[in-house]
């Protein structure tokens, strides 16, 4: 299976720092952010990887990653030219992917500490559709927020940060899809704040009954602000896998 990083944005939430550098080029304990979402994929045995960047950030990823012959991978990058939501950054991989192909989309700020091998192998088997990962959190607000049907249990849509959550889980930032999700992202509007929103793909497939679940064990952080960064480093710091 391929799988497609995405590593733009403006990284908000880090400025000033992400003034000058892109958010995952940022270091997290002895490597930059985006080395672990690298090693993490190739450790679930995925050796053919998209990252797609913004044009100012491309000559950074390719000092750290390269082609990807150090760290066991083939990279092909994808420059996305004007920040439009992740929904668009994913739309860039489509020339890349063949019909019928199913692949991930990890976004390069989510750091895991356990190893996501299960969850690739329990896509693989899974008849077509999408499938995403949810967690425990203490603040859903910063998240995407699944809405759960009674059992059988079925994520029956998503809130992307809710003021007033309807659970204590977040989707988390590794996503799973069949080849549908181009022709999902085709009829996505952009949101108020003017973005093709992934929650919005996630809930299309919801409504189709096409949308699994798993919950993700283990450690996990959206590195997306400084204090989730320097969790991360305490935690990830020589634990490249
Ligand atoms: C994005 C998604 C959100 C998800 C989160 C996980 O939010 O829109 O649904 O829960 O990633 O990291 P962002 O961090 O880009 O605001």
């Amino acid at each position: 299976m391929k799988a497609v990083i995405l590593a733009g944005g403006t990284g908000s939430r880090l400025k000033p720092l992400t003034s000058w550098t892109n958010k995952h080029l940022l270091p997290i304990g002895n490597y930059p952010m985006i080395c672990y979402g690298v090693a993490k994929l190739r450790e679930a045995g995925i050796r053919e990887l998209v990252i797609v960047t913004t044009r100012s950030a491309l000559g950074g990823f390719s000092q750290v990653l390269g082609s990807g012959l150090e760290w066991g991978v083939s990279i092909i990058y994808r420059v996305q030219e004007e920040a439009g939501g992740i929904a668009q950054a994913l739309e860039l991989a489509r020339p890349l992917m063949k019909p019928g192909e199913k692949f991930a989309v990890l976004l390069g700020d989510n750091l895991f500490e356990d190893s996501l091998a299960s969850y690739f192998k329990q896509f693989e088997n899974q008849d077509g559709g999408a499938m995403v990962l949810v967690k425990k959190v203490d603040d859903p607000t910063r998240y995407g927020v699944p809405t759960f049907s009674a059992p059988p249990e079925k994520i029956a849509y998503i809130r992307e940060k809710p003021e007033r959550p309807e659970s204590n889980y977040c989707v988390i930032g590794l996503y799973f899809y069949d080849d549908r999700v181009f022709h999902i992202i085709d009829g996505v509007k952009p949101s108020r704040r003017g973005e093709l929103e992934i929650t919005d793909v996630n809930n299309a497939y919801a409504l189709a009954g096409k949308l699994e679940f798993c919950e993700l064990r283990g450690w996990w952080t959206d590195a997306g602000t400084f204090d989730s960064m320097e969790e991360a480093g305490i935690k990830l710091k020589g634990t490249l896998p």
